[in-house]
């Protein structure tokens, strides 16, 4: 996203909102479009949990996305907005009865455990229906090795087999898809196509098991994006031709294999900003402060980065990521609308909330800013607003301003408490 043309949106909104994420269409377009492009034969989800803010959403459907949905709440969004039930894949942890009553008959459930399937099993029979579901598998590699690890997420494979050895029961729930989901936030192309390779034997090993085809196998996500100047893009094309070819082989024996990949920050990530204003000033001790709208409770990531990295200590260095959370200590760019050549100052930029720990930077150097100006961050379009303790002392909550392409803004006021 390129503030010079952004600045006038900015400063219109600035006049309205103290603090606000602003979105641009033409970046989500551009995003997703180069996905779809690179991957033709692929079909992709848009994980709403990463934003779920209505045009957004809207916005990557209209690209050809299905939906990743993390709850019920994500199953409904997506059928609210357009989506047919075969283009929802409804994964989570911990699905209540309800859960599953509600939404058996919206989406394709994935189960994520053993009990699950028994649950669905149960919710199936009170329906008198029978459903096709996927499982959710923990598996015999992950990113970096051959082996298996203990998750909070899916069945274990070895269970897996368990389960097709017992057959399927009455026939009520049958397991017809997979799915797995190891990390986001991976640059490396090798890396991700060796996941790819991974997935497709899996794939393999469990349609031995199951005795036929799979209807779709889920890869999950994995790609991510540059938020620090030292990430190197990863080559989404470069990644596109190898796992087009990979899935191509695979497809031959298996045509009807439906093939997804979900993403959330690649899609929306880079199209997003945080706008935030200066509230007030003060030198404390020879210290400047810089007083800002909701930040830690607008948007975490900056305090919560600094946070975490304080606890890392120079001895140690920055700790590991932790997505959605935390990536890094510089995952995002603190930019002002203030030209070059302005007078500069060493500031600490801090929130309006009642605890030590809002503070987004301490001693950068930017341009002197007045009560009124705007401090921008960037690469807030992806778990920015959905993250932020936004309940937190009860402050007006951040719009958010969808950007058309046209021009036009769609603004989303949240309501005050
Ligand atoms: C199961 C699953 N799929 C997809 C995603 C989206 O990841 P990303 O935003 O890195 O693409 C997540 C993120 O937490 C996830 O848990």
């Amino acid at each position: 996203m390129d503030l010079r043309d952004m600045k006038d949106v900015i400063l219109e909104q600035a006049k309205k909102y103290n603090s606000f994420y602003l979105y641009e269409e033409r970046g989500i377009a551009e995003y997703t479009g180069r996905l779809k492009k690179s991957f033709p034969r692929t079909e992709f989800l848009y994980s709403i949990k990463c934003n779920s803010n209505p045009e957004v959403v809207k916005c990557v459907f209209s690209q050809g996305f299905g939906a990743d949905a993390a709850s019920l709440g994500e199953v409904r969004m997506a059928r609210k907005w357009g989506l047919e039930k075969e283009h929802i894949f409804y994964s989570a942890p911990g699905k209540s009865m309800e859960d599953i009553r509600q939404s058996i008959s919206e989406c394709t459930l994935i189960a994520d455990s053993v009990g699950e399937v028994q649950r669905i099993w149960s919710v199936a029979e009170e329906l008198g229906i029978s459903v096709n579901i996927g499982i959710r598998i923990n598996p015999e590699f992950s990113f970096y090795d051959g082996n298996s690890h203990p998750s909070k997420f899916g069945i274990d494979e070895a269970q897996v087999y368990e389960l097709f050895s017992r057959g399927d029961g009455d026939g009520r729930v049958r397991i017809t898809g997979i799915h797995v989901h190891l990390r986001s936030q991976e640059l490396n192309g090798d890396v991700l196509a060796g996941y790819y390779e991974n997935m497709i034997a899996l794939a393999k090993r469990v349609q031995a098991a199951a005795g036929s085809p799979l209807e779709y196998i889920n890869l999950g996500s994995g790609i991510g994006i540059p938020y620090g100047p030292s990430d190197r893009p990863l080559d989404v094309e470069g990644l596109a031709g190898r796992a087009e070819e990979l899935f191509a082989r695979f497809r031959r024996e298996n045509p009807h294999t439906r093939i997804l990949i979900e993403v959330g920050r690649y899609a929306v990530g880079k199209s997003g900003i945080y706008v935030t204003k200066v509230m007030d000033r003060k030198v404390s001790c020879g210290k400047t402060y810089l007083i800002l709208k909701n930040t830690l409770n607008g948007f975490i990531r900056p305090s919560l980065a600094r946070l975490v990295c304080s606890y890392g200590g120079a001895a140690n260095g920055c700790p590991a990521p932790c997505e959605p959370l935390f990536t890094s200590g510089d995952a995002f760019e603190i930019r002002t609308l203030k030209e070059d050549g302005a007078e500069k100052e060493t500031v600490t930029l801090v929130g309006n909330l009642c605890t030590a720990a809002d503070v987004a930077a301490e001693n950068v150097t930017m341009p002197r800013l007045d009560v009124g100006d705007v401090v921008i961050f960037t690469n807030a379009g992806s778990y920015g607003a959905v993250l932020s303790p936004a309940q937190f002392s009860s402050q007006e909550r951040p719009a958010e301003v969808f950007l058309r392409e046209s021009g036009e803004v769609a603004v989303r006021e949240m309501p005050v408490w």
